[in-house]
């Protein structure tokens, strides 16, 4: 059976490949991307209605909101979180807006978008939040990130468990 899955992170790395293969099995997604030009020059809307691309800025709490209206009367079988940032480099060179961006793409404003989108998740919804190594082994010009990894662990797992 047909099912939707909502995804974010869906115009690089492991997001796109995600969708590479869920749009493979038939399935329909649906993208969250800051970037609506970037995703559409992947080509991948082969089939009419099998994926659907929503502006979202993970950044931007607005913008993680505004989503709510183009899902109308979605019913979502999942909900991929695949993005994440973060600036490599030595935790006396972060700027104040690398740091809160890191928190705030890595961690808060997940919640805010599993706030967003709960309404539309199935009861029995796969939800599936991608964590890192970082966060278990401290590793050169990867404090923030690490940190920020770590502690999306247990809010991540509120919401899988
Ligand atoms: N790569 C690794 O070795 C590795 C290892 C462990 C864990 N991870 C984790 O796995 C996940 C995917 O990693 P990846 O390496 O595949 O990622 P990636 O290629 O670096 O892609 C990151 C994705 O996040 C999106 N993104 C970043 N900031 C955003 C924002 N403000 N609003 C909306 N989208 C935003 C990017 O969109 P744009 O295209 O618009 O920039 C991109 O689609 C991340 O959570 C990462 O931390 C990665």
């Amino acid at each position: 059976m047909q099912q939707t899955y909502i995804i974010t992170g869906a115009t690089s790395g492991l997001g796109l490949s995600l969708v590479k293969q869920i749009l493979h099995d038939g399935h329909k997604v649906i993208a969250l991307v800051r970037n609506i030009e970037k995703m559409r020059a992947l080509n991948l809307e082969q089939q009419d209605d099998q994926l659907q691309i929503v502006p979202c800025d993970m950044l931007n709490p607005e913008s993680i909101k505004v989503v709510a209206s183009h899902l109308n009367h979605t019913t979502l079988d999942a909900f991929i979180y695949c993005s994440g940032v973060g600036y490599f480099k030595g935790i006396e060179a972060h700027t104040t807006e690398e740091m809160l961006e890191t928190y705030q793409v890595n961690v808060v404003h997940f919640n805010l978008l599993f706030q967003t989108l709960r309404p539309f998740l199935k009861n029995n919804a796969s939800i599936v939040g991608i964590g890192s190594q970082a966060g278990f082994a401290t590793q050169a010009y990867a404090a923030h990130y690490g940190a920020s990894k770590i502690a999306f662990l247990p809010i991540d797992e509120c919401v899988t468990s």
